[in-house]
């Protein structure tokens, strides 16, 4: 306990030398969350607000990239600052941020506009843009941790915070929870959580993304799921992700990489099939040219997998042994790809769990 006290200390210093000077007594926290990749994807919103799913989804976490968030609750109103890695965030990011913190402190019956319903926030993204992985999932997780820090709610649990981070962004609902994760659609807010499947993964797999393109993707994922909606497909896809899930639970509690592989390049294909049919893709040529390579190593005894998220970027799903097999193969046939690897995740560390050397890295 003693040291718990100790590192608790040191959060609170660090906190005075950072807060801004109309901070609300009290009113800071910080979380640090981390990335995820669907294996059985969310596809398709039932509730567009609350951001309900119309099917599960199972993730794993990723270990090496995660966000950092702190955020602080300000008495001045005209206050509402998003610094990520130090620089004023794009209009958009802060328009969505802003938007989810309005969500949360309306759930609390805290003020947001008048009196006490400004806010400093600050973001630091482990997440590269030219990594392939998303950050958003791992920002709203981060956000959500830290408000619920800054706003004294000790005893949330990871199922509350998990429906919280969903407010903000719908896979963030995954990058709670540590290993293995599953999103359960439910039918409202309260059913609708993530929880891990296994927290400790027994299979030694690591998600390679694959950088073949650097453009931006013309249809952001709101849009892309309203479109595919019209999808002819679209209830077949959706039965398709419970029936993925339930597969996936049983592949995921016998630790055979064989089956999760299958299931989830096999949804993949499915969500991609189903954009089409809706009249537009995220696959390019290049997407194409990769996967392909990802089947012809299998077939020549390599095993390897492929996903694909909201962008032409594909993902390798790969025992731990394969990868530098796997990675060598993708750098002859594309010399000008970038490549980023990572194995299984923790789960969110909230307020002074967080350590110092972390804290240290984030503010530099
Ligand atoms: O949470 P969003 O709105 O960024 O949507 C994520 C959609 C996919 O990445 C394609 C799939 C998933 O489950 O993460």
């Amino acid at each position: 306990m003693a040291s718990m006290t100790k590192e608790h200390e040191a959060e609170q210093q660090e906190r005075i030398r950072t807060t801004p000077a109309q901070a609300i007594p009290g009113r800071a926290g910080v979380a640090r969350a981390h990335a995820n990749v669907a294996l059985v994807k969310y596809w398709g919103k039932r509730d567009e607000r609350l951001r309900i799913p119309w099917a599960s989804s199972i993730s794993m976490t990723l270990d090496g990239y995660w966000t950092t968030t702190r955020f602080t609750a300000l008495a001045d109103p005209s206050c509402r600052t998003f610094l990520l890695d130090g620089a004023p965030a794009p209009k958009a990011a802060a328009g969505r941020a802003a938007h989810a913190i309005n969500i949360l402190r309306e759930r609390y019956g805290l003020p947001t506009d008048g009196e006490n319903s400004g806010y400093f926030l600050e973001s630091w993204n482990h997440v590269p843009v030219s990594s392939g992985f998303a950050s958003s999932a791992s920002g709203f997780a981060a956000l959500a941790g830290a408000f619920a820090d800054a706003s004294g709610l000790k005893d949330i649990g990871h199922r509350e915070l998990s429906r919280l981070a969903r407010l903000g962004s719908g896979s963030a609902s995954r990058s709670i929870d540590g290993g293995f994760v599953e999103w359960h659609a439910g039918t409202d807010d309260a059913s609708s959580y993530a929880e891990p499947l296994d927290e400790h993964p027994g299979v030694d797999l690591r998600m390679m993304s694959v950088m073949i393109s650097d453009a931006q993707k013309e249809i952001a994922s709101t849009e892309g799921m309203r479109r595919s909606a019209r999808s002819p497909y679209f209830s077949v896809w959706v039965g398709q992700c419970e029936d993925a899930c339930r597969r996936m639970r049983e592949a995921v509690a016998e630790n055979d990489i064989e089956a999760i592989g299958s299931i989830a390049e096999g949804n993949a294909r499915q969500m991609h099939a189903m954009t089409l049919c809706a009249g537009f893709t995220y696959f390019t040529p290049g997407t194409l040219a990769v996967t392909r390579l990802v089947e012809q190593l299998r077939a020549d005894g390599l095993e390897c997998f492929w996903t694909c998220d909201a962008g032409a970027n594909p993902k390798i799903l790969v025992p731990a042994s394969n990868e530098n097999q796997v990675a060598a193969a993708i750098a002859e046939r594309f010399p000008q790809a970038r490549c980023e690897s990572s194995g299984f995740g923790p789960g969110i560390a909230i307020g002074h769990h967080q350590n110092r050397e972390e804290r240290k890295e984030d503010d530099a």
